[in-house]
């Protein structure tokens, strides 16, 4: 899978994503040698750059977050061709020499018209860019002589009806099989796992209905704060920042059918059928938590809460940690609980689904203490120690018939050598071969917001539950739970 000759065109160079993912990954692609030999990429922003000065932080850049090792020939063959166009988003003249760039490029280097535009820009900034790219007919295929695709990054919109605007916007000017939404879970390894551990195997599926699955619990936890990011932050809120997108993604791909084939359009298919059956409670202060962390300890460092975090307004009602009880309506799941969290400051960063089986009906054997063996689970952890494992009861050696629970895991860094490729190398090369099987589409972005839009309105006004930074949100998510007779599983 080598893309044909083509380039990269990052609008927002300047920002923490280019500089942290997006040139490290296409570093780490060329390393691999999964990039074609005529590969070019251009960076765009309000900066008094030349070339070099791009290309030299760039390969700054590139050194700090590559996975691969770092082998100067690929960069200086990289570097050949690495290309900045300063001017503002509304500069026509900046434009125009991007796209006169462009086309340059095809007789410099032998790269037809083949582009792809990654708009890694705040959404304001959205309209403006994409009417340029079509004033100029850079979005244009036939004009152009190649492929353009335009990849767009989250947040796609605020609720349903600027996530349609949006949409509208960009199928505006480009054709919607050229339009990539990058949610970077998906990118992930063990995100994609989901689908192998379900639909390649046989022991699974019999099971993973409501007949015998309990509950499934999705979670994202993450011990890191809000950073530098309250700008962004303080408008959204976990629940848009990373449930609407992320975690949607992660309950569809684990409710969901089987695609009828391995593709975009079987696989958007299945997704959005579990995405238009989630249901949302009527209830929402019952079946829901709103939380914000207060200042506390993480990995033994005294962190400030989220007032006193720098450009968080004094009276801030946005949450930074939510907990939800959704259904799916259809009749695998019918029935089951899906509670979905995510937090920031929690105790550890971990992203994991677990499967909770229902407990066996009868026991053949007196079993004395009951609290030791609790219900089978599957545990897909996405990040860190990526793997899987199974919990499941076991004998304790001894002259009694007394069974706990044990665990078997599956731990990628046992089972495999090589280092897995970043979430956004894997997207980019999907991107420039034209491969859409990763990226969420218009619906299910649209669907994901009718799950969220309804939580948000009822939310209006509330105050969040304070919990301590370090600790696993506020009680008030644990008795949620409690009400139910379960318990969130220890992560
Ligand atoms: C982003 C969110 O989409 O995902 C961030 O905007 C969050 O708030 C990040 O920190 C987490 O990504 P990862 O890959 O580190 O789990």
């Amino acid at each position: 899978r080598i893309p044909e000759p083509c380039a990269l065109v990052i609008f927002g160079v300047t920002g923490d994503l280019a500089r942290k993912k997006l040139i490290p990954a296409v570093y780490d692609l060329a390393n691999r040698g999964l990039l074609p030999p005529s590969f070019a990429v251009l960076g765009f922003a309000r900066r008094d750059w030349g070339d070099g000065d791009f290309e030299d932080i760039a390969r700054k850049a590139a050194q700090s977050g590559a996975r691969t090792a770092w082998r100067e020939e690929v960069w200086s063959r990289l570097a050949g061709n690495i290309k900045f166009v300063p001017g503002s988003f509304e500069d026509d003249a900046a434009f125009d020499h991007l796209a006169q760039t462009l086309s340059d490029l095809h007789d410099e280097s032998g790269i037809p018209g083949n582009a792809a535009f990654y708009l890694s820009i705040p959404p304001s900034a959205f309209p403006v860019v994409l009417k340029q790219l079509e004033r100029t007919g850079m979005s244009d295929n036939a004009k152009s002589g190649g492929w353009r695709r335009v990849v767009v990054e989250k947040p796609f919109g605020y609720n349903l009806a600027t996530a349609r605007q949006l949409n509208d916007l960009v199928d505006d000017a480009f054709t919607a099989q050229d339009v990539f939404r990058i949610d970077h879970y998906l990118g992930k390894e063990t995100v994609q796992n989901i689908m192998a551990l379900r639909f390649a195997n046989n022991l699974f599926e019999p099971v993973w209905n409501s007949n015998y699955v309990d509950s499934v619990q999705i979670t994202m936890a993450e011990d890191v704060g809000i950073g530098t990011r309250a700008g962004f932050y303080d408008t959204v809120g976990t629940a848009r920042d990373v449930v609407q997108n992320h975690l949607m993604q992660l309950l569809a791909l684990v409710a969901m059918e089987e695609p009828t084939a391995f593709d975009a359009t079987a696989i958007r298919t299945e997704k959005l059928k579990v995405l238009n059956a989630i249901t949302v409670p009527t209830d929402v202060f019952t079946n829901t938590v709103r939380g914000q962390y207060l200042t506390g300890w993480v990995a033994g460092e005294r962190v400030p809460g989220y007032l006193e975090e720098k450009d968080v307004p004094e009276e801030s009602k946005t949450e930074t940690y939510v907990a939800m009880r959704l259904g799916v309506q259809n009749r695998r799941w019918a029935g089951v609980p899906f509670y979905v969290r995510a937090g920031k400051r929690m105790p550890r960063r971990v992203t994991e689904l677990a499967i909770s089986f229902k407990k066996a009906p009868h026991l053949p054997f007196h079993q004395t203490d009951v609290e030791m063996l609790g219900h089978n689970q599957l545990v897909i952890r996405v990040q860190p120690d990526e793997g899987v494992m199974l919990k499941f009861g076991s004998k304790v050696p001894g002259t009694t018939m007394e069974v706990r629970d044990i665990a078997m895991d599956f731990q990628y860094g046992e089972a495999f050598t090589d280092a897995s490729p970043e979430a956004y190398e894997r997207l980019i090369l999907d991107v420039l071969v034209g491969d859409k099987t990763l990226f969420p589409d218009s619906a299910e972005v649209e669907a994901s917001w009718n799950v969220i839009d309804p939580l948000e309105e009822a939310w209006t006004g509330s105050t969040p539950e304070p919990y301590r930074a370090g600790e696993w949100g506020p009680r008030a998510a644990d008795e949620m739970l409690a009400r139910e007779g379960r318990a969130w599983r220890r992560a």
